[in-house]
């Protein structure tokens, strides 16, 4: 499969789930790679995404327990969520692919004290942050494929499976932080590395 950025941010993302959470929500979880690292953790995991190619994939790779996954073939924009149903819903470089106010739906799926973590891609507009993007982008693309790499190795090697479907982003950092202080008050927005940002949302 090929090298995916995101990859390197699972221990982090890992690290947002409650300690009594039960319940997970992978949402637009491709293959399904995520998804299946919560349900290692002993959590009961739905993955969902409408893309049929990855879901078929993503089933073909099974549950390794001692949760489980289920996986849906679902836009969740059309389809919606059942309310309080999750302790914590991830969303891993998929928030771009909708309008971002889905994020409304996702508060509404996660129970009281569920945590709601979006891996994100921020658009970079000023020149400082394009001069950034140049000179600090390759660097720093060559450590994250290293420290994937080094995490496929530990996990007994790649995963076969298909590309799921990818998508421009548009939104800047500065518009990302207005729009989620609006529909998530007391979200946390945290910059990561390669453009990506880490957000944050406790329901209280
Ligand atoms: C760039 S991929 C990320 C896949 C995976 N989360 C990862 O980290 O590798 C974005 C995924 O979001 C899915 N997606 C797009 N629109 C969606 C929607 N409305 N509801 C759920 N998933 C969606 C796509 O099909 C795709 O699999």
């Amino acid at each position: 499969m090929p090298f995916n950025h995101n990859d390197c941010y699972h221990p982090l993302l890992l690290r947002q789930v409650p300690a009594d959470a039960v319940t997970a929500l992978d949402v637009g979880c491709g293959t399904g790679k995520f998804a299946r690292r919560l349900a290692a953790t002993g959590l009961t995991v739905d993955g969902v995404d409408p893309a049929g190619e990855v879901i078929e994939a993503a089933r073909a790779l099974g549950s390794p327990g001692p949760g489980k996954v289920t996986y849906h073939q679902r836009d969740i924009t059309e389809n919606g969520l059942p309310a309080q149903r999750y302790d914590f819903i991830s969303c891993l470089a998929s928030l771009h692919h909708m309008p971002f106010e889905t994020v409304t739906t996702l508060r509404e799926a996660l129970r009281p004290g569920g945590v709601l973590a979006v891996l994100g891609l921020g658009k970079p507009r000023s020149a400082l942050d394009w001069t950034k993007w140049a000179l600090l982008g390759p660097p720093m693309n060559l450590v994250a494929r290293g420290i994937v790499a080094a995490g496929e190795k530990l996990n007994g090697g790649l995963e076969p499976g298909v590309q799921a479907p990818i998508k421009d982003w548009d939104m800047s950092m500065s518009q990302i932080r207005r729009q989620s202080a609006e529909l998530l008050p007391g979200r946390t927005v945290r910059p990561l590395l390669y453009w990506r940002y880490l957000l944050l949302y406790r329901h209280g």
